[in-house]
């Protein structure tokens, strides 16, 4: 049992760090670049439906070093060529971009959402069963750390189209790619856990870091 004393000295390091659940919610920047032109192309004009039907067994997608894509319109190439681009490209119209099966993004028909790149963020609920929709939106959606989704992704908009992997300017967040792959290999709805050496520890850190983070949102709720 860790004494009072190392709990309060984790909290504080913690919120210093602004471990994942950082309550500022009304951090989404205001003045915003003006959207730039996107080439209009026959697959971007067509509508596209997003429901729970679109989302699934994030291993069924495809990889790209440590996340996964998909595209809703059949334009797989076009998605990769994208996020294989050396320098940044834009994503074609029904792009979906994953590095946990419960987040999500969704790139909607050109001019849907000019401030998020036409963007769509979702919070996916996750089981057995497959994906329910939580939240879903544009510049306004959170994570369930209260975290938005928008805020911090707009760093690496240009050249990256707002995927912020490492080093396009994004403030990192405290989840390693152990336990990204992990959340990866033992997303439900692909039916049993294909676990590798070292997974179990990285799933435990991060039940630990989740709910010491529910822990220090409460606090700073108090405080607030
Ligand atoms: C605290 C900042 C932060 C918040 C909040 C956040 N993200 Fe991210 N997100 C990141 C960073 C940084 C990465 C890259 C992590 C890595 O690869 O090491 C990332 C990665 C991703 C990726 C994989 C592609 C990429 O950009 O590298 C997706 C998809 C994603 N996030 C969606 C979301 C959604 C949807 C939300 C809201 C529900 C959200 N994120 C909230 C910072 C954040």
């Amino acid at each position: 049992m860790a004494s009072p004393l190392s709990v309060s000295v984790l909290l504080a390091t913690l919120s210093t760090l602004c471990l994942l659940g950082c309550t500022n919610t009304n951090d989404t920047p205001t003045a915003l670049h003006p959207p730039e032109a996107v080439p209009a192309t026959a697959e971007s004009a067509s509508q596209i439906t997003v429901n729970e039907s679109s989302f699934r067994c994030i291993r069924q997608m495809t990889p790209v070093r440590h996340f996964y894509v998909d595209n809703l319109q059949g334009n797989k190439e076009g998605t990769l060529a994208a996020a294989n681009a050396p320098k940044g490209a834009i994503y074609p119209a029904g792009s979906v971009v994953q590095l946990v099966p419960t987040e999500a993004m969704v790139k909607r028909e050109a001019g849907f959402s000019p401030p998020t790149g036409d963007w769509e963020f979702f919070e996916l609920e996750v089981s057995s069963t497959g994906s329910k929709i939580h939240k879903r939106g544009f510049a306004e959606v959170n994570n369930r750390f209260g975290k938005n989704c928008f805020s911090c992704h707009v760093p690496a908009r240009e050249p990256w189209d707002f995927i912020c992997e490492s080093g396009h300017g994004c403030e990192p967040i405290p989840i390693d790619h152990a336990m990204t792959g992990a959340l990866q290999r033992s997303d439900p709805r692909c039916g049993e856990p294909v676990l590798q050496d070292g997974d179990n520890m990285a799933l435990f850190k991060l039940k630990v870091m989740v709910f010491i983070g529910g822990i220090v949102n409460t606090i700073n709720g108090w405080l607030n």
